[in-house]
């Protein structure tokens, strides 16, 4: 093993977030930070295996660079999956070991498969088989009372000889029962230390870090330990940050709010005339202006505007006056 990490996943990405990061979603986001990895919400392996190719794959060329997360345990359905992950053209297939739902568990796949390293080798060998893309993993810290370090470490390595190279950590660990996903990634509490532990003693291999990242001063930290950070949930509620912290990592020239809004109408068009729902589609401007003069008025008009029958484009261009007109923020 050497110790220069393969670099797949980079600096910064946005989570897979079901029902967040749509299509929709990814393209604008993309808008406000060009170099920033983004990821699919979680495709079910087995829907692909059963052909569902056009209700989970799509996603505009805009997007790279995508990679698309898969959830299963299934080797063959798996590898199936990132055959047809590279035939879409996208950048990498994610394992998801990390989601903690009952339906998730149910299925055999995310955070519980923790408990099964040695399948999830199985499954990382057979699509690194199947596919030349570079297949990562998103994980725990560990899971119920399996909690150690030494229990991270034998998880990760078990992975890592079957050949993956890149791991994204959630820096808490999950409870299997008894917890809601959404307290699950509340109430076992953040643990920064045990992901850069991990870093340390395996340098040869990519760890990005994920969990409670909202702010500038923490991503740069951060950034001291580890190779690259995920941030899921402060993208939707504070967007812009993306493209604050795009310029901080990149020097990237971005778009201010406004612009970026003007420069996602002609997608909202041709999306909505192809019948998508106004609703998706500014799901994701909702938390744009937060901070700033009419943020409030701003939600509150794509809200109400969204939902009426006839919703289209003007919506939003309606939502604008609302805002300050020029931002150059
Ligand atoms: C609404 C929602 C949906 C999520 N869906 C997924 C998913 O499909 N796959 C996954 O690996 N993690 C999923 N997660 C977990 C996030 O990827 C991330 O690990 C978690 O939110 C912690 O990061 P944060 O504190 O930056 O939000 C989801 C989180 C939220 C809030």
């Amino acid at each position: 093993m050497t110790d220069t990490p393969t670099r797949i996943h980079g600096r910064l990405s946005v989570a897979p977030m079901m029902d967040w990061t749509t299509p929709p979603a990814r393209y604008f986001l993309r808008l406000l930070a060009p170099h920033v990895r983004l990821y699919t919400e979680m495709v079910p392996a087995v829907a692909l295996w059963h052909g569902a190719e056009a209700r989970f794959m799509p996603f505009h060329a805009a997007e790279h660079p995508v990679a698309v997360q898969l959830g299963g345990s299934d080797p063959e359905e798996l590898a199936h999956g990132a055959r047809v992950a590279e035939r879409w053209g996208y950048d990498e297939v994610n394992l998801n070991v990390g989601c903690p739902s009952d339906r998730v568990q149910s299925g055999r796949f995310g955070a519980c498969l923790m408990l099964e390293a040695e399948r999830v080798a199985e499954c990382v060998a057979a699509m690194q088989a199947a596919t030349a893309l570079p297949v990562t993993v998103k994980t725990r810290i560990g899971v119920d009372h399996h909690d150690t370090e030494a229990f991270l470490d034998a998880f990760i390595d078990t992975v890592a000889a079957a050949g993956c190279r890149s791991f994204i950590v959630h820096a808490r660990k999950a409870w299997l029962q008894g917890l809601s996903p959404k307290e699950n990634r509340e109430v076992p509490p953040l643990d920064y230390g045990r992901v850069h532990g991990l870093k340390a003693r395996r340098p040869g291999l990519e760890i990005a870090i994920n969990g409670g990242i909202a702010d500038s001063a923490t991503l740069h930290e951060e950034l001291r330990h580890v190779d690259g950070v995920m941030v899921g949930r402060e993208a939707f509620a504070n967007p812009y940050a993306l493209a604050r912290w795009e310029h901080e990592l990149f020097g990237t020239e971005v778009l201010g709010r406004r612009a970026a809004v003007e420069a996602y109408l002609p997608f909202v068009e041709a999306r909505c005339s192809e019948g998508v729902p106004m609703t998706q589609l500014v799901k994701v401007l909702m938390g744009l202006f937060n901070g700033c003069p009419g943020a409030r008025a701003w939600r509150r008009a794509l809200t109400e505007g969204s939902q009426r029958r006839d919703a289209g484009p003007a919506v939003i261009e309606a939502a604008l006056a609302h805002v300050a007109p020029r931002d150059a923020a």
